[in-house]
Protein backbone atom coordinates (compact mmCIF):
# COMPACT_ATOMS: atom_id res chain seq x y z
CA UNK A 1 0.00 0.00 0.00
CA UNK A 2 1.00 3.34 -0.55
CA UNK A 3 0.29 6.35 2.06
CA UNK A 4 -2.17 7.81 0.90
CA UNK A 5 -3.88 4.41 0.42
CA UNK A 6 -2.95 3.60 4.00
CA UNK A 7 -4.11 6.89 5.43
CA UNK A 8 -7.94 6.54 3.74
CA UNK A 9 -7.52 2.89 4.97
CA UNK A 10 -7.11 4.06 8.65
CA UNK A 11 -9.30 6.84 8.56
CA UNK A 12 -12.13 4.10 7.71
CA UNK A 13 -11.55 1.59 9.76
CA UNK A 14 -9.05 2.78 12.80
CA UNK A 15 -10.24 4.52 16.51
CA UNK A 16 -9.08 7.89 15.63
CA UNK A 17 -6.59 8.19 18.70
CA UNK A 18 -3.60 9.33 17.32
CA UNK A 19 -2.89 12.56 14.93
CA UNK A 20 0.27 10.70 12.74
CA UNK A 21 2.76 12.71 10.71
CA UNK A 22 1.87 12.03 7.23
CA UNK A 23 5.02 9.31 6.30
CA UNK A 24 5.21 5.85 5.73
CA UNK A 25 8.26 3.95 7.57
CA UNK A 26 9.25 0.67 6.19
CA UNK A 27 12.92 0.38 7.40
CA UNK A 28 15.89 1.67 9.94
CA UNK A 29 19.49 1.23 10.30
CA UNK A 30 21.23 2.79 13.35
CA UNK A 31 19.51 6.18 14.41
CA UNK A 32 18.16 6.17 10.96
CA UNK A 33 14.49 5.44 10.43
CA UNK A 34 13.88 4.91 6.32
CA UNK A 35 10.20 5.89 4.78
CA UNK A 36 8.93 3.93 1.98
CA UNK A 37 11.02 5.91 -0.51
CA UNK A 38 13.88 5.72 0.66
CA UNK A 39 14.73 8.67 2.77
CA UNK A 40 16.42 8.48 5.73
CA UNK A 41 15.40 10.37 8.91
CA UNK A 42 17.86 11.20 11.91
CA UNK A 43 15.43 9.64 15.07
CA UNK A 44 15.86 11.38 18.08
CA UNK A 45 12.58 10.42 19.55
CA UNK A 46 13.61 6.26 19.25
CA UNK A 47 9.81 5.90 18.76
CA UNK A 48 9.15 7.26 22.40
CA UNK A 49 12.10 6.32 24.11
CA UNK A 50 11.61 2.27 22.71
CA UNK A 51 14.87 1.69 20.15
CA UNK A 52 17.45 2.29 22.84
CA UNK A 53 20.19 0.20 20.24
CA UNK A 54 18.76 1.81 17.37
CA UNK A 55 17.66 0.33 14.09
CA UNK A 56 18.56 -3.84 12.93
CA UNK A 57 20.82 -3.87 15.63
CA UNK A 58 22.45 -7.12 14.80
CA UNK A 59 22.55 -8.50 18.41
CA UNK A 60 18.44 -7.80 18.99
CA UNK A 61 17.86 -9.13 15.47
CA UNK A 62 19.48 -12.18 15.23
CA UNK A 63 18.00 -13.07 19.30
CA UNK A 64 14.40 -12.64 17.72
CA UNK A 65 15.00 -14.38 14.77
CA UNK A 66 16.34 -17.27 16.82
CA UNK A 67 13.67 -17.41 19.31
CA UNK A 68 11.64 -17.05 17.20
CA UNK A 69 12.79 -20.49 15.49
CA UNK A 70 12.59 -21.66 18.81
CA UNK A 71 9.86 -20.69 20.56
CA UNK A 72 7.19 -17.99 20.72
CA UNK A 73 5.15 -18.36 23.63
CA UNK A 74 4.17 -20.54 26.46
CA UNK A 75 2.14 -19.09 28.24
CA UNK A 76 2.84 -18.55 32.25
CA UNK A 77 1.32 -22.28 32.56
CA UNK A 78 4.81 -23.92 32.32
CA UNK A 79 8.57 -22.82 32.44
CA UNK A 80 10.65 -20.97 29.29
CA UNK A 81 14.54 -20.08 30.68
CA UNK A 82 13.68 -16.22 29.15
CA UNK A 83 12.11 -15.01 32.61
CA UNK A 84 14.92 -16.49 34.86
CA UNK A 85 17.58 -15.55 32.77
CA UNK A 86 16.55 -11.64 32.36
CA UNK A 87 15.13 -11.48 36.03
CA UNK A 88 18.19 -12.24 37.43
CA UNK A 89 19.76 -9.19 35.13
CA UNK A 90 17.15 -7.13 36.20
CA UNK A 91 17.28 -7.38 39.98
CA UNK A 92 21.22 -7.21 39.91
CA UNK A 93 20.81 -4.16 38.17
CA UNK A 94 17.93 -2.40 40.12
CA UNK A 95 18.61 -3.44 43.49
CA UNK A 96 15.25 -5.04 43.86
CA UNK A 97 14.63 -8.43 44.59
CA UNK A 98 11.82 -9.78 42.61
CA UNK A 99 9.70 -9.42 38.82
CA UNK A 100 6.51 -9.82 37.64
CA UNK A 101 6.77 -9.18 33.90
CA UNK A 102 3.82 -7.53 32.07
CA UNK A 103 3.58 -6.34 28.21
CA UNK A 104 3.43 -2.27 28.45
CA UNK A 105 4.22 0.29 30.60
CA UNK A 106 0.88 1.00 31.96
CA UNK A 107 0.57 -2.51 32.47
CA UNK A 108 3.69 -2.66 34.47
CA UNK A 109 2.37 0.15 36.78
CA UNK A 110 -1.10 -1.41 37.35
CA UNK A 111 0.45 -3.79 38.89
CA UNK A 112 2.82 -1.61 41.06
CA UNK A 113 -0.39 -0.43 42.37
CA UNK A 114 -1.82 -3.47 43.08
CA UNK A 115 0.93 -4.43 44.50
CA UNK A 116 0.80 -1.41 46.55
CA UNK A 117 -2.50 -2.13 47.76
CA UNK A 118 -2.21 -5.54 48.75
CA UNK A 119 0.88 -4.62 50.91
CA UNK A 120 -0.71 -2.28 53.19
CA UNK A 121 -3.87 -4.62 53.60
CA UNK A 122 -1.02 -7.22 54.95
CA UNK A 123 1.05 -4.17 57.10
CA UNK A 124 -2.97 -3.70 58.35
CA UNK A 125 -3.40 -7.61 58.55
CA UNK A 126 -0.25 -7.55 61.25
CA UNK A 127 -1.85 -4.48 63.23
CA UNK A 128 -0.31 -1.59 61.36
CA UNK A 129 -2.11 1.95 60.91
CA UNK A 130 -1.92 2.56 56.90
CA UNK A 131 -4.28 3.67 54.52
CA UNK A 132 -5.46 3.03 50.80
CA UNK A 133 -4.78 6.62 49.34
CA UNK A 134 -2.29 7.52 46.56
CA UNK A 135 0.11 10.36 46.71
CA UNK A 136 1.17 10.93 42.85
CA UNK A 137 2.61 13.77 41.62
CA UNK A 138 1.62 16.84 39.54
CA UNK A 139 2.81 16.33 36.07
CA UNK A 140 3.15 12.69 36.23
CA UNK A 141 2.16 10.30 33.60
CA UNK A 142 1.73 6.55 33.88
CA UNK A 143 -0.14 5.64 31.23
CA UNK A 144 -3.89 4.68 30.44
CA UNK A 145 -5.17 2.38 31.59
CA UNK A 146 -7.67 3.12 34.46
CA UNK A 147 -5.37 2.49 37.59
CA UNK A 148 -2.19 4.28 35.83
CA UNK A 149 -4.92 6.48 34.17
CA UNK A 150 -6.65 7.92 37.60
CA UNK A 151 -2.75 8.34 38.78
CA UNK A 152 -1.74 10.72 35.89
CA UNK A 153 -1.84 14.15 36.26
CA UNK A 154 -3.50 16.35 33.28
CA UNK A 155 -7.53 16.44 33.23
CA UNK A 156 -7.48 15.88 29.74
CA UNK A 157 -6.00 12.00 29.74
CA UNK A 158 -8.95 11.38 32.91
CA UNK A 159 -11.95 14.32 32.80
CA UNK A 160 -13.73 11.59 29.46
CA UNK A 161 -13.34 8.77 31.66
CA UNK A 162 -14.78 9.76 34.94
CA UNK A 163 -15.09 8.73 37.70
CA UNK A 164 -11.43 7.42 37.59
CA UNK A 165 -10.12 5.24 40.57
CA UNK A 166 -10.64 7.22 43.98
CA UNK A 167 -8.05 7.89 46.55
CA UNK A 168 -5.81 9.79 44.32
CA UNK A 169 -4.17 12.97 45.67
CA UNK A 170 -1.57 14.89 43.67
CA UNK A 171 1.20 16.94 45.29
CA UNK A 172 2.83 20.04 43.74
CA UNK A 173 6.01 18.61 41.72
CA UNK A 174 9.66 19.07 43.71
CA UNK A 175 7.26 20.68 46.68
CA UNK A 176 8.66 19.24 50.25
CA UNK A 177 5.78 21.05 52.01
CA UNK A 178 2.96 20.05 49.61
CA UNK A 179 4.28 16.70 49.97
CA UNK A 180 4.62 16.66 54.10
CA UNK A 181 0.99 18.32 54.19
CA UNK A 182 -0.74 15.65 52.17
CA UNK A 183 1.02 12.64 53.58
CA UNK A 184 -0.81 10.60 57.01
CA UNK A 185 -1.27 7.02 57.61
CA UNK A 186 -4.20 7.17 54.78
CA UNK A 187 -1.18 7.44 52.47
CA UNK A 188 -0.41 3.99 50.76
CA UNK A 189 2.05 4.73 48.17
CA UNK A 190 4.17 7.98 47.28
CA UNK A 191 3.98 7.51 43.51
CA UNK A 192 7.15 9.12 41.37
CA UNK A 193 8.64 9.60 38.41
CA UNK A 194 12.64 10.36 39.31
CA UNK A 195 12.58 12.07 35.91
CA UNK A 196 9.24 12.89 34.59
CA UNK A 197 8.73 12.54 30.94
CA UNK A 198 5.91 13.48 29.44
CA UNK A 199 5.39 15.94 32.00
CA UNK A 200 8.19 18.01 30.27
CA UNK A 201 11.45 15.85 31.33
CA UNK A 202 11.50 17.56 34.88
CA UNK A 203 14.09 15.45 37.79
CA UNK A 204 13.19 15.42 40.88
CA UNK A 205 15.20 17.08 43.43
CA UNK A 206 17.07 14.97 46.45
CA UNK A 207 15.68 16.94 48.72
CA UNK A 208 11.99 15.49 47.90
CA UNK A 209 13.11 12.35 46.88
CA UNK A 210 14.74 12.08 50.49
CA UNK A 211 11.09 13.46 51.78
CA UNK A 212 9.42 11.10 49.80
CA UNK A 213 11.46 8.15 51.15
CA UNK A 214 11.94 9.06 54.96
CA UNK A 215 7.53 9.57 55.11
CA UNK A 216 7.14 6.20 53.36
CA UNK A 217 9.55 4.89 55.68
CA UNK A 218 7.62 6.72 58.54
CA UNK A 219 4.64 4.76 58.24
CA UNK A 220 5.19 1.38 55.98
CA UNK A 221 4.00 3.24 53.04
CA UNK A 222 6.00 2.37 49.43
CA UNK A 223 7.88 4.65 47.38
CA UNK A 224 7.06 3.94 43.71
CA UNK A 225 9.45 4.82 41.07
CA UNK A 226 7.84 4.54 37.38
CA UNK A 227 11.22 4.05 35.55
CA UNK A 228 9.21 3.22 32.19
CA UNK A 229 11.04 6.12 30.30
CA UNK A 230 14.05 6.77 32.25
CA UNK A 231 14.88 3.46 33.31
CA UNK A 232 16.76 0.93 31.23
CA UNK A 233 19.88 3.30 30.69
CA UNK A 234 18.31 5.98 29.22
CA UNK A 235 19.89 8.61 31.44
CA UNK A 236 23.38 7.03 32.19
CA UNK A 237 22.43 4.59 34.85
CA UNK A 238 20.23 1.55 34.50
CA UNK A 239 17.76 3.35 36.80
CA UNK A 240 17.31 6.84 36.98
CA UNK A 241 17.01 6.64 40.80
CA UNK A 242 20.35 5.51 41.10
CA UNK A 243 21.36 9.04 40.13
CA UNK A 244 19.98 9.84 43.95
CA UNK A 245 22.59 7.56 45.83
CA UNK A 246 21.63 4.24 45.18
CA UNK A 247 23.88 1.83 44.46
CA UNK A 248 22.60 -1.52 42.28
CA UNK A 249 22.67 -4.60 44.71
CA UNK A 250 23.28 -2.24 48.22
CA UNK A 251 21.37 -3.43 50.74
CA UNK A 252 18.83 -0.74 52.10
CA UNK A 253 18.04 -0.22 55.54
CA UNK A 254 13.95 0.41 55.87
CA UNK A 255 14.38 2.08 59.10
CA UNK A 256 17.13 4.61 57.47
CA UNK A 257 16.07 8.11 55.44
CA UNK A 258 19.07 7.50 53.25
CA UNK A 259 17.96 4.27 51.90
CA UNK A 260 17.66 4.87 48.11
CA UNK A 261 16.00 2.16 46.93
CA UNK A 262 12.48 2.17 46.19
CA UNK A 263 10.30 -0.56 47.34
CA UNK A 264 8.77 -0.97 43.89
CA UNK A 265 9.70 0.12 40.54
CA UNK A 266 8.89 0.02 36.89
CA UNK A 267 10.06 -0.40 33.23
CA UNK A 268 9.03 -1.09 30.29
CA UNK A 269 9.87 0.89 26.68
CA UNK A 270 13.58 0.00 25.57
CA UNK A 271 13.20 -3.18 27.90
CA UNK A 272 12.78 -5.65 25.25
CA UNK A 273 14.58 -3.83 21.64
CA UNK A 274 11.32 -2.62 20.32
CA UNK A 275 9.19 -6.05 21.27
CA UNK A 276 6.70 -5.28 24.17
CA UNK A 277 7.23 -6.00 27.45
CA UNK A 278 7.05 -4.48 30.84
CA UNK A 279 8.29 -5.51 34.81
CA UNK A 280 7.25 -4.66 38.42
CA UNK A 281 10.04 -5.13 40.51
CA UNK A 282 10.17 -4.68 44.13
CA UNK A 283 11.85 -5.80 47.64
CA UNK A 284 11.83 -9.16 49.39
CA UNK A 285 9.38 -7.74 51.62
CA UNK A 286 6.57 -6.58 49.40
CA UNK A 287 6.81 -9.67 47.37
CA UNK A 288 5.55 -11.90 50.41
CA UNK A 289 2.60 -10.17 49.61
CA UNK A 290 1.61 -12.33 46.19
CA UNK A 291 0.52 -15.65 46.09
CA UNK A 292 -0.37 -17.93 43.28
CA UNK A 293 -3.18 -16.42 41.03
CA UNK A 294 -3.46 -13.29 42.48
CA UNK A 295 -2.10 -11.25 39.60
CA UNK A 296 -1.56 -12.60 35.78
CA UNK A 297 -0.63 -11.92 31.97
CA UNK A 298 -1.62 -14.46 29.11
CA UNK A 299 1.60 -13.30 27.20
CA UNK A 300 3.55 -10.88 29.54
CA UNK A 301 7.30 -12.12 29.69
CA UNK A 302 7.05 -14.38 26.50
CA UNK A 303 10.28 -16.47 25.25
CA UNK A 304 10.28 -14.20 22.18
CA UNK A 305 10.58 -11.08 24.34
CA UNK A 306 12.53 -11.75 27.15
CA UNK A 307 15.46 -13.73 24.77
CA UNK A 308 15.21 -10.02 23.40
CA UNK A 309 15.39 -7.89 26.99
CA UNK A 310 18.91 -10.25 27.78
CA UNK A 311 19.98 -9.31 24.13
CA UNK A 312 19.38 -5.56 25.22
CA UNK A 313 21.25 -5.71 28.54
CA UNK A 314 24.38 -7.38 27.36
CA UNK A 315 24.57 -5.61 24.09
CA UNK A 316 24.05 -2.18 26.24
CA UNK A 317 26.99 -3.49 28.85
CA UNK A 318 28.93 -5.04 25.76
CA UNK A 319 29.14 -2.03 23.88
CA UNK A 320 30.00 0.55 27.04
CA UNK A 321 26.64 2.45 26.16
CA UNK A 322 25.58 3.68 29.53
CA UNK A 323 29.22 5.66 29.44
CA UNK A 324 28.19 6.46 26.11
CA UNK A 325 24.61 7.80 27.27
CA UNK A 326 26.02 10.33 29.57
CA UNK A 327 29.62 11.65 27.45
CA UNK A 328 27.00 12.05 24.56
CA UNK A 329 23.75 13.28 26.80
CA UNK A 330 26.42 16.35 28.05
CA UNK A 331 27.78 17.14 24.66
CA UNK A 332 24.14 17.73 23.30
CA UNK A 333 22.87 19.33 26.23
CA UNK A 334 26.24 21.97 25.93
CA UNK A 335 25.63 22.06 22.39
CA UNK A 336 21.50 23.32 23.34
CA UNK A 337 23.23 25.71 26.06
CA UNK A 338 25.20 26.84 23.15
CA UNK A 339 22.21 27.44 21.27
CA UNK A 340 20.32 28.65 23.93
CA UNK A 341 23.22 31.90 23.97
CA UNK A 342 22.26 32.03 20.21
CA UNK A 343 18.13 32.46 20.75
CA UNK A 344 16.38 34.14 23.67
CA UNK A 345 13.35 31.55 22.59
CA UNK A 346 15.29 28.69 24.23
CA UNK A 347 14.37 29.52 28.50
CA UNK A 348 15.85 26.37 29.81
CA UNK A 349 18.18 22.89 28.88
CA UNK A 350 17.50 19.78 31.16
CA UNK A 351 18.23 16.47 31.33
CA UNK A 352 20.31 13.42 32.22
CA UNK A 353 21.68 11.60 29.30
CA UNK A 354 19.48 10.94 26.90
CA UNK A 355 16.78 12.31 28.22
CA UNK A 356 16.70 15.85 27.29
CA UNK A 357 14.90 18.57 26.85
CA UNK A 358 15.23 22.51 25.17
CA UNK A 359 11.99 24.43 26.81
CA UNK A 360 11.25 26.86 24.44
CA UNK A 361 8.39 30.50 25.12
CA UNK A 362 6.06 29.82 23.12
CA UNK A 363 4.02 26.72 22.49
CA UNK A 364 3.43 27.97 18.68
CA UNK A 365 6.97 28.11 18.05
CA UNK A 366 7.79 24.08 19.67
CA UNK A 367 5.07 22.80 17.57
CA UNK A 368 6.48 24.92 14.36
CA UNK A 369 9.62 23.67 15.31
CA UNK A 370 8.96 19.74 15.37
CA UNK A 371 7.47 19.82 11.81
CA UNK A 372 10.28 21.79 10.38
CA UNK A 373 12.75 19.49 12.17
CA UNK A 374 10.82 16.51 10.21
CA UNK A 375 10.88 18.83 6.96
CA UNK A 376 14.91 18.74 7.53
CA UNK A 377 14.14 14.53 8.04
CA UNK A 378 15.04 14.83 11.59
CA UNK A 379 12.12 13.39 14.08
CA UNK A 380 11.79 15.04 17.62
CA UNK A 381 8.76 15.66 19.89
CA UNK A 382 6.66 18.23 21.69
CA UNK A 383 5.91 17.78 25.11
CA UNK A 384 3.83 19.55 27.68
CA UNK A 385 3.35 22.16 25.14
CA UNK A 386 6.45 24.01 24.96
CA UNK A 387 8.92 21.24 25.62
CA UNK A 388 10.88 19.82 22.89
CA UNK A 389 11.71 16.51 23.87
CA UNK A 390 14.98 14.37 22.74
CA UNK A 391 15.06 10.67 23.26
CA UNK A 392 17.20 9.44 21.20
CA UNK A 393 18.72 5.81 20.50
CA UNK A 394 21.91 5.05 22.70
CA UNK A 395 24.17 4.67 19.85
CA UNK A 396 23.84 8.62 18.72
CA UNK A 397 27.07 9.86 17.97
CA UNK A 398 28.30 13.73 18.33
CA UNK A 399 27.86 14.25 14.65
CA UNK A 400 24.58 13.55 14.89
CA UNK A 401 23.99 16.05 17.56
CA UNK A 402 25.45 18.54 15.11
CA UNK A 403 23.24 17.92 12.58
CA UNK A 404 20.38 18.34 14.81
CA UNK A 405 21.62 21.42 16.52
CA UNK A 406 22.19 22.87 13.21
CA UNK A 407 18.93 22.48 11.82
CA UNK A 408 17.63 24.31 15.03
CA UNK A 409 20.06 26.97 14.82
CA UNK A 410 18.74 27.40 11.37
CA UNK A 411 15.21 26.81 12.32
CA UNK A 412 15.00 29.52 14.64
CA UNK A 413 17.11 31.89 12.97
CA UNK A 414 14.08 32.11 10.31
CA UNK A 415 12.07 32.28 12.32
CA UNK A 416 12.98 35.38 14.21
CA UNK A 417 13.83 36.65 10.79
CA UNK A 418 10.33 36.21 10.00
CA UNK A 419 9.51 37.27 13.13
CA UNK A 420 11.15 40.79 13.04
CA UNK A 421 9.88 41.13 9.30
CA UNK A 422 5.91 40.60 10.39
CA UNK A 423 4.03 43.75 10.68
CA UNK A 424 3.46 44.00 14.86
CA UNK A 425 0.66 42.60 16.46
CA UNK A 426 -3.13 44.27 14.83
CA UNK A 427 -1.43 45.34 11.53
CA UNK A 428 -2.27 49.17 12.06
CA UNK A 429 -0.03 51.45 10.12
CA UNK A 430 0.62 55.07 11.17
CA UNK A 431 1.21 58.26 9.76
C1 LIG B 1 6.77 7.33 32.84
C2 LIG B 1 5.79 6.52 32.03
N1 LIG B 1 4.99 5.63 32.64
C3 LIG B 1 4.12 4.88 31.96
C4 LIG B 1 3.97 5.00 30.60
C5 LIG B 1 2.99 4.13 29.85
O1 LIG B 1 3.66 3.19 29.08
P1 LIG B 1 2.92 2.44 27.87
O2 LIG B 1 2.64 3.46 26.82
O3 LIG B 1 3.89 1.38 27.43
O4 LIG B 1 1.67 1.85 28.44
C6 LIG B 1 4.76 5.91 29.91
C7 LIG B 1 4.60 6.10 28.45
O5 LIG B 1 4.96 7.10 27.88
C8 LIG B 1 5.69 6.70 30.64
O6 LIG B 1 6.48 7.59 30.02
Amino acid sequence: MKLEEVQATEARLLLTTYERSPILFAGGEGVFIIDEAGNRYLDLLSGIGVNALGYNHPAIVETIARQSRALIHTSNLYYHEGQAELAMRLTERTGLDRVFFANTGTEAWEGALKLARAYAGLKRSEGANIGTKFLALEQSFHGRTFGSMSTTFKEKYREPFAPVMPGVEFVRFNDVADLRAKFSSEVCAILVEAIQGEGGVRLLTQEFFAEARALANSTGALLIVDEIQAGMGRTGKWCAYQHYGIKPGAPTDSSSSVGWKPDVTTLAKPLAGGLPLGAVLCTEDVARVIHAGMHGSTFGGGPLACAAGVAVIDTIEKEGLLGHVTEVGNYFQDRLRWLATRHATITDVRGKGLMIAAELDSADLAKLTVGEMLKRRILINCTSDTVLRFLPPYILERAHVDTAIAALDEIFTEHAVAHSAAPPAGGQHHG
